[in-house]
């Protein structure tokens, strides 16, 4: 039985005065049936993990180098990550992959590194406006899938969002059939490279334009297991009835 995830992507947005917002996310949900993820900025971290001291709110970074150490100026390492409270970090956004080039290699090897520094790794894959209009989105997302999740894993080390780029911060959301499409074949992909175990162990989320007037239809869709929220996790008034849907 996969444990339900809500997780929240804050992306470039928060300072110190955001950690008012965080606190309101745990207030609202002192003992979840389901497992709550923010990822603030890494600036936020260690003041955020100070701030949800003895909640059952979890924290991840947004990105990791891939190596353990050296000479990466501006770079993050998941050690790095987890020292400052990180029980997660998210890899392969279509941000990174677009405004900095990561390629699904990269990100295989980042979840490496994720992993062996004790963090889930949530993994992002999605297709492009374009490739979706050209058929080709289950090519898409299960070549990056392929490329960008290692050997050698178990499921509760990786989770896997799928997030179609052109519904990221648009409004625009697939319909509940074309998400099932989707992750029934990711689910079926896993299980055919993992095994029935570790390939049912990996919860799938959907990510993109999700909101407290859409969250609930979108959780009863076949293998999804939660979300990863970007604008709607800024505010416990919006990210905490996404939550409550998903319990
Ligand atoms: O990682 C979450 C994200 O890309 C979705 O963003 O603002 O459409 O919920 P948003």
């Amino acid at each position: 039985m996969r444990r339900k995830l809500a997780a929240g992507n804050w992306k470039m947005n928060g300072t110190g005065a955001a950690l008012d917002a965080l606190d309101a996310i745990a207030t609202a949900h002192p003992a979840p049936t389901v497992d709550i993820l923010i990822c603030p900025p890494a600036t936020l971290l260690s003041r955020a993990s100070q701030a949800i001291l003895g909640s059952a709110v979890t924290l991840g970074g947004q990105d990791c180098h891939a190596e353990a150490s050296g000479a990466h100026t501006g770079d993050i390492s998941a050690a790095m990550l987890a020292d400052a409270g990180a029980g997660a970090v998210i890899l392969g956004h279509s941000e990174r992959r677009a405004d900095h080039a990561e390629t699904d290699a990269q990100v295989c090897a980042k979840t490496r590194a994720a992993l062996e520094a004790g963090l889930i790794a949530v993994v992002c894959i999605g297709e492009t406006l374009a490739e979706r209009e050209a058929g080709q989105t289950l090519d898409v997302v299960c070549g990056q899938l392929a490329g960008s999740l290692p050997d050698g894993i178990t499921g509760n080390q990786i989770v896997v969002a799928y997030e179609p780029v052109w519904a990221i911060g648009t409004g625009k959301v697939p319909t509940l059939e074309q998400i099932a499409e989707v992750h029934d074949a990711l689910r079926g992909q896993l299980v055919g490279r993992y095994g029935a175990e570790t390939g049912h162990g990996i919860r799938l989320l959907y990510g993109g334009s999700v909101k407290p007037g859409n969250a609930a239809e979108i959780f009863a869709v076949s293998n999804v297991d939660g979300a990863l929220v970007g604008g709607a996790s800024l505010s416990a008034a919006d990210f905490s009835p996404i939550v409550t849907a998903l319990e």
